[in-house]
């Protein structure tokens, strides 16, 4: 096993790598940190890898790699690798920038979609003044959230705080002051019908991927809005099209995409019901990244217990 520290970095490219080094060099000053593809790195000299969507096969050319995190909350871009190399921890990166930026941005989003602001910027494109009929107000509006993990549970207190009517679906049983919880496959028909906004925050895994399916979408009311910050395998894009097109919603708010950056010729785009935003719902400074990959880079070597791991059994 090699003694000495060597963390690969692969997320941002060079341009990130400056910043990425500063960081380390005052986090974790004993580390030699290289940027991912470095030629002269040597595959068993490498213990730490901190990734955004590794190339397949990539990681499993490391025989002493001893951590994996990942720049994001979500670790399923690494999973996509089928060759990941399923003895090595992998950490999720979550701090505390990573849950209030996430609750700030469904908190606006919640505020956006309740005042139809994207009609409003539509006709102030177009130089039309038209007030809208009725104000609506936080407290007569029902937002969900579904998955109420760590980014989940704090943006939909987030949202309570805001005055919404909050509820939030779990796979297990949950208790949140404030928010109304419904739990399992069977409470998911009652938690859609009641849900004027619903926000997807789960995880990607194998249970949740096309949860949010047509025929599950069609249980929200009819001028319900989805806001999707999970992942966008969570929604088929044509199913969500039909359902903006068929009036039965009114806005989807979309964060992720199947293939980002967004394709030039993604209909996304310019859809009137859909808002756009480029996958910044949270992700805090890659200097705060950095220093928590170092706190967990040191948790990992002394042997203490490393948060937000990866579990195989929950898949995330
Ligand atoms: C971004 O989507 C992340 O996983 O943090």
């Amino acid at each position: 096993m090699p003694a000495r520290l060597l963390v690969v970095v692969k997320s941002g490219g060079a341009a990130a790598m400056p910043e990425w080094r500063a960081a380390f060099a005052h986090a974790l000053p004993e580390a030699e940190v290289r940027m991912w593809g470095d030629p002269e790195i040597v595959p068993a000299a490498v213990t730490h890898a901190l990734v955004w969507e590794p190339e397949a096969g990539a990681l499993a050319r490391f025989p002493n790699l001893r951590l994996v995190i990942s720049t994001g909350a979500g670790v399923d871009h690494v999973l996509a690798d089928p060759d990941y190399p399923r003895h090595v921890p992998l950490a999720r990166m979550i701090l505390p920038e990573t849950r209030d930026g996430m609750a700030e941005y469904v908190g606006m989003a919640a505020l956006m979609l309740m005042r139809d602001m994207r009609t409003i910027a539509r006709q102030q494109a177009e130089h039309h003044w038209r007030i809208p009929p009725e104000m609506p107000l936080a407290r007569r509006t029902r937002v969900g959230v579904m998955g109420l993990g760590a980014l989940g549970l704090h943006a939909a207190r987030y949202l309570a705080t805001l005055g919404f009517q909050t509820s939030g679906w779990s796979r297990s049983a949950k208790t949140i002051e404030g928010v109304t919880t419904y739990h399992g496959m069977g409470q998911l028909p009652g938690f859609l019908a009641q849900c004027d906004i619903v926000v997807n925050l789960l995880p990607q895994t194998a249970d949740t991927v096309g949860l949010p399916d047509r025929a599950r979408l069609s249980l929200l009311p009819r001028g319900a809005s989805l806001l999707n910050a999970g992942r966008a395998a969570h929604v088929v894009t044509a199913d969500l099209l039909a359902l903006l097109d068929e009036g039965h919603l009114h806005t989807a708010m979309l964060d992720v995409f199947d293939i980002e950056p967004l394709p030039q010729d993604s209909v996304l785009w310019s859809h009137p019901s859909v808002v756009v935003t480029p996958h910044c719902a949270s992700t805090p400074s890659r200097t705060d990244r950095a220093h928590r990959a170092a706190a967990l880079i040191r948790l990992a070597e002394t042997g203490a217990p490393i948060p937000d791991l990866y579990e195989a059994a929950r898949g995330y």
